[in-house]
């Protein structure tokens, strides 16, 4: 397998095409950055964390049934993947909540959801990445009802494998966002799975362990993404 162009480069990651046609290299880099890009930053290691971070999450998936498009890790920092076409849709599960429903909805941070909540959010940094609907999304033409209704029950089915995981090492799997695309007409997880994407706390002391610490300036970011890690098994270079 070759490593050819750079296709395109997101805010973290890179994406490579390679010498077949249905296979990319992500590349995770250092970058770090919240409120639709507006803060930027390095974070030495983050790179290799998040990618070393998200192969096990993703083979964890993969094993539970759930179709990735992850094939394998090819160095500290890059990773092979099936190419998708992705849809601009990412899905949201809440089981307690923070972030941005606090902020909508006034209802206080640390509340258990239940049953746990579904969002969706059009991917568009220029629009903010607002959120929508099932209807919006087949007007507009971003998913149809079925693929929706596929990409719905499979963030369900991530949370009870996920939440179960990060419950052994003592977390609490707060919310997460998925991203899904299409490969051969199949819907696929797509994109990453990292404390970058979710947030993650703490189960005795609600401590957050998550980019909430970059985004709230509360420091130590990367060695929290590595402890959580390590509470779930994964072995770090
Ligand atoms: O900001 P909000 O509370 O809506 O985010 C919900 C979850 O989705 C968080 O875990 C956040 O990290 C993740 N998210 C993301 N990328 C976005 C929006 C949200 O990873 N563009």
């Amino acid at each position: 397998m070759e490593k050819r162009q750079e296709l395109y480069a997101g805010k973290a990651k890179s994406v490579h095409a390679t010498d077949d046609p249905d296979l990319l290299v992500l590349t995770f880099r250092d970058d770090t950055s919240a409120f639709d890009g507006e803060r930027m930053e390095s974070l030495a290691r983050k790179g290799m964390v998040n990618n070393t971070f998200n192969a096990f999450i993703m083979e964890k998936l993969q094993a539970a049934g759930i179709p990735t498009h992850f094939e394998k890790r090819l160095s500290g920092t890059e990773s092979l993947v099936k190419k998708l076409e992705m849809i601009p849709v990412e899905c949201v599960v809440r089981n307690i909540a923070a972030g941005g429903l606090v902020k909508r909805l006034g209802v206080e941070e640390g509340k258990t959801l239940s049953p746990p909540t579904f969002e969706l959010f059009l991917k568009d940094d220029a629009k903010h990445d607002p959120m929508i609907n099932e209807s919006l999304a087949e007007t507009f033409g971003w998913a149809t009802p079925e693929q929706l209704d596929e990409m719905k029950a499979l963030t369900f089915r991530v949370n009870e494998v996920l939440k179960a995981l990060f419950e052994a090492g003592g977390l609490l799997l707060v919310d997460y966002k998925l991203e899904f695309g299409l490969f051969k007409g199949q819907i696929v997880l797509g994109d990453e799975f990292s404390p970058d994407g979710c947030r993650l706390w703490d189960a005795k002391t609600r401590e957050k362990l998550d980019k909430d610490r970059f985004r709230q300036g509360l420091g130590g970011v990367i060695e929290a993404y590595e402890e959580v890690g390590r509470r779930i098994g994964v072995h770090f270079d």
